[in-house]
């Protein structure tokens, strides 16, 4: 099984990538580390809890991390995710805490002890990432590879130029993808293709289990989000995407290429600059998705929803 480390914000989408995280059979999840993102590292800390004793995922430690990007001050998404960065689904208390570790000291412990085996999933600002690379160096060399949701090659969300997750921590976005290690980066123009329809819901509604009804009610509130916020006819699983490329890497479609952060632009600020073409000249230091394939997407999901 491959190992992972799960680095998020829930966050809707967040939650349903760490339910296909803990249960596909082909991942052995060794932690889930939060950030400040969607909604304060408190707020979406609890959230991951609370997803994890509704799920009954109760033996793989969830610890808190960056309450701040790395330079700039928190800006959250509760237009998207509201008040409680998991607005929607009535979910009861967490049934255990907060591992005593911070998230960053767990990911430097995790990575220093490993094989080099480990795989982070950041789904959130990588801010927690980039901390731990600051922190401790020694890191990078172990860390096998990065399958990140973030970023855009063409239209953002938060701006015109920038996707969210990028957008807010550039800084830290700049230190992880000059990292040298494999990144594959998943950014909107996969992501919106892996819309829940309503013949998604259906399928997720007629499984009639506690979890994939909580998935269902998730989806429901984000849907209501996504049409009000950008018209859209159906919500995207933005944070799945990304967990979905490590079970099954050609499940999207990837090109090699030189990805860079813009941390000073005056209306570009967090855009992922994506030199399709090698105009800069420089190495590449990404796999950019532009294509999922979307049967086999949705799946993958479904099938590991079932087996809660
Ligand atoms: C990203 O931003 C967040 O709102 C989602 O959870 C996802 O990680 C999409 O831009
Ligand atoms: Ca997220």
């Amino acid at each position: 099984r491959q190992k992972i480390i799960l680095d998020c914000d829930p966050g809707h989408d967040d939650a349903i990538a760490l339910l296909l995280a803990a249960r596909h059979p082909a991942l052995e999840l060794l932690a889930v580390t939060t950030v400040a993102g969607n909604q304060s590292v408190e707020k979406t800390s609890t959230n991951a809890l609370k997803v994890c004793t509704l799920a009954g995922i109760l033996d793989i430690p969830v610890a808190r991390g960056m309450q701040c990007p790395l330079l700039r001050p928190p800006r959250f998404a509760a237009d998207i995710h509201g008040e409680s960065g998991l607005d929607g689904p009535e979910v009861p208390p967490p049934a255990f805490s907060l591992a005593a570790q911070h998230a960053v000291d767990l990911l430097i412990d995790l990575l220093l002890h490993s094989d080099g085996d480990i795989v982070l999933v950041p789904t959130g600002p990588l801010t927690n990432i980039a901390s731990a690379i600051r922190r401790e160096p020694a890191i990078v060399p172990k860390i096998q590879a990065i399958s990140l949701m973030g970023g855009a090659i063409s239209v953002g969300n938060v701006t015109a130029s920038a996707e969210f997750n990028i957008w807010a921590d550039p800084e830290a976005a700049a230190i992880v993808f000059a990292c040298g290690r494999p990144i594959t980066m998943i950014p909107l123009e996969v992501t919106h293709q892996a819309l829940a329809t309503e013949e998604i819901m259906g399928r997720l509604r007629a499984m009639r289990r506690p979890v994939s009804t909580f998935a269902a009610d998730l989806l429901h509130y984000f849907a209501d989000s996504y049409r009000q916020v950008f018209g859209f006819p159906a919500p995207p699983l933005h944070d799945p995407c990304a967990v979905a490329a490590v079970i099954d890497p050609d499940i999207i479609l990837t090109k090699e290429m030189h990805v860079e952060i813009e941390t000073q632009g005056e209306w570009t600020v967090g855009r992922t600059v994506c030199d399709i073409y090698a105009k800069t000249g420089l190495a590449a230091n990404a796999r950019v998705g532009y294509a999922l394939q979307v049967e086999r997407f949705w799946n993958l999901l479904l099938d590991t929803l079932q087996c809660y």
